[in-house]
């Protein structure tokens, strides 16, 4: 484990290399950023977000919580997710879940969480929605593993619903949103490949907020 003054003797070693690779790295750095992606993660420090897309500060803006979820009333995503649209301009929202998620298992188990309890039940109302194929799935360990998946697809979906993301779509032909899963086994990535179009056109004639056809 790295000790609490190890992380600044890391911090200046860091600097020292960015220099090094580009004398004016922290100059254009500090200018501003105009990201292509928002990533929406689980807060688990076993799934560093921009090490695992290989992308450099400036390249991603980043929203981890527990277990991934984007929740209607919860202004701290709901805040990222309007600044990343209407702001940044992004081309791509990713929802990134992870297969051995602790959030998305303590929602399975069934005993009283205490705070946690309202922030689970959203994946207990994907497991419900969901119920039929998930009770159909014997191996408890691919069953927890569909429960990951089916997260991500449903936070994507509540991503799709919100003003900010179905407005600009409209408007300029973006962002599109993806459903990645993380399998911290191997450390691969798995694009999950949801039909953004599809499920747009699909949720439209309940969650339309543009007043229009998209
Ligand atoms: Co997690």
């Amino acid at each position: 484990m790295v000790s609490y003054e190890q992380i600044f003797e890391h911090n200046r070693k860091w600097v020292a290399e960015k220099t090094r690779e580009d004398k004016a790295f922290f100059e254009k750095l500090s200018k501003d950023q105009s990201p292509d992606y928002l990533y929406i993660g689980c807060s688990d420090s076993r799934v560093p977000a921009t090490d695992i897309m290989g992308v450099e500060p400036g390249e991603v803006f980043v929203h981890r919580n527990v277990a991934n979820l984007v929740v209607s009333i919860d202004l701290n995503v709901m805040s990222v997710i309007n600044y990343a649209v209407k702001e940044l301009s992004v081309k791509h929202i990713i929802v990134c879940g992870h297969y051995n998620c602790g959030g998305v298992k303590a929602a399975m188990t069934p005993q009283d969480m205490g705070l946690l309890n309202p922030w689970l039940r959203n994946i207990r109302d994907v497991y419900r929605l969901h119920v039929a194929e998930l009770d159909a799935i014997e191996d408890e360990k691919a069953r927890y593993n569909r429960l990951v998946e089916l997260n991500v697809q449903e936070q994507c979906v509540n991503v799709i619903k919100t003003a900010a993301v179905q407005k600009s779509y409209d408007e300029h032909g973006y962002p599109e949103v993806h459903g990645w899963v993380f399998d911290m086994h191997n450390g691969l990535l798995t694009d999950l490949k949801i039909d953004f179009t599809r499920i747009l056109r699909d949720i439209q004639h309940i969650y339309n907020i543009t007043g229009h056809e998209i």
